[in-house]
């Protein structure tokens, strides 16, 4: 008898302490809720965000902007039935743990953005914690890593928004299951590559923003199995040449986006394969017989040159002849972007162009 007593004093204290634990993600947080007909009130959050706190009102909406929240623990937002969105934005949020979600079965959009975060674990995201989730945004933080299968298997799962980062690399191994993605977002991180099948799991894909990182490789097959785009961007990273053996045999986009790169050539190999209703170029080091291919290509396939008004100057050249032949030789030439390099260094001193339209520095 005694000893069972122990037991059930035990793990009395065991829920209490589990629960007071889980508990503690907000200090006076300031929320903004949503009711079910759509009327807003605010009120100051402590412990975690769960049905009893808001009385007989059912929240649907939650935002939470400019308060102090270090870490997202455990349970954060629990027993939440009709809730279909959170936001923390600029909450310093640095950290969040597993099951920081649960039982919040209409949950479709999450933000935590403008904050410190530095790692998504496993166990946050997926079918069992947050089956209905559409729209994932965590841009504007510091993440540097991301757990293999943290978007597990949610078959919901659309829109997902990590630009801004510090990411290195991309693994479609993240998303394991969750093949219903439509937009990825990985602008402004520091991707190195573009792996090899990067895409192959996604079949909804529509667009896919790369731009302003550090990709110098794009690796064979690594848009294998995409078809149509609405947008591809790959502006402002260091490729020298692009290979059709990363490409599908047909691949359509509706803006394709490859300005401010080191690129001075696109191979007929490549253009083959590719057809893209409006292109952003400039700012690459082109020799002008591989543009005027790149015109010919554009020309017969009913595509055009979309310029980007903040950087489109008309005493910025738009290629370069190269030295040693007049027609377009299916290779990077140093000659020529070095060539470029220089000319746009003269003309800055008289009429700078902006670095944010560039690669060069
Ligand atoms: C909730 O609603 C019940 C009955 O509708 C009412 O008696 C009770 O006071 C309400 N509670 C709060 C916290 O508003
Ligand atoms: C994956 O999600 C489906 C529902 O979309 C569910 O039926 C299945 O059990 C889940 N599988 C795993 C391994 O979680
Ligand atoms: C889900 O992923 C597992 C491996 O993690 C795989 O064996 C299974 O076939 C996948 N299920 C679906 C429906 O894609
Ligand atoms: C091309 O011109 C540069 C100087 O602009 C020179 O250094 C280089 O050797 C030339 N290359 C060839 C292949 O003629
Ligand atoms: C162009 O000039 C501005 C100052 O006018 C300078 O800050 C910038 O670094 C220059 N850019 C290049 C590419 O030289």
């Amino acid at each position: 008898m005694f000893f069972m007593l122990c037991v059930v004093f035990h793990l009395i204290i065991n829920k209490n302490y589990a629960s007071a634990q889980s508990c503690k993600s907000f200090n006076n947080v300031n929320m903004l809720l949503y009711d079910r007909i759509g009327q807003k009130f605010y009120q100051d959050i402590n412990g975690c965000v769960t049905r009893t706190v808001f009385g007989n009102t059912t929240v649907v909406k939650a935002f939470t902007k400019d308060q102090i929240i270090p870490k997202l623990g455990k349970d954060s937002i629990r027993h939440m039935k009709y809730l279909t969105m959170v936001s923390f934005r600029n909450c310093n949020v640095e950290e969040i743990e597993q099951t920081a979600f649960r039982n919040v079965p209409s949950l479709a959009t999450v933000e935590i953005s403008f904050g410190k975060l530095r790692a998504v674990p496993k166990g946050v995201f997926n079918f069992d914690l947050t089956p209905q989730l559409e729209a994932v945004k965590l841009d504007h933080n510091r993440i540097n890593f991301i757990e293999d299968e943290s978007f597990f298997n949610i078959s919901s799962l659309k829109n997902v928004q990590l630009n801004n980062n510090l990411l290195e690399r991309w693994r479609s191994e993240w998303f394991q299951n969750s093949t219903a993605l439509e937009v990825i977002n990985l602008a402004f991180n520091n991707l190195k590559e573009i792996p090899s099948r990067a895409f192959t799991s996604f079949t909804s894909l529509k667009d896919i923003r790369l731009d302003h990182n550090d990709i110098s490789k794009v690796q064979r097959d690594a848009f294998k199995g995409v078809r149509t785009l609405d947008y591809l961007g790959l502006s402002h990273n260091k490729l020298t040449s692009l290979s059709d053996s990363s490409f599908p045999n047909t691949l359509r986009i509706n803006y394709f986006r490859i300005n401010a790169n080191y690129l001075t050539f696109l191979s007929n190999d490549v253009l083959k394969k590719l057809a893209a209703v409006e292109i952003s170029m400039n700012y690459n080091p082109w020799t002008c017989p591989c543009l005027e291919r790149i015109n010919y290509w554009l020309y017969i396939k009913n595509g055009r040159i979309k310029s980007d008004d903040k950087c489109s100057r008309s005493h910025i050249p738009v290629c370069v002849v190269p030295n040693n032949t007049e027609t377009c030789t299916d290779e990077f030439d140093r000659e020529a972007m070095l060539k470029y390099v220089n000319i746009i260094k003269t003309i800055n001193m008289s009429d700078p162009v902006s670095a944010n339209c560039m690669t060069f520095k």
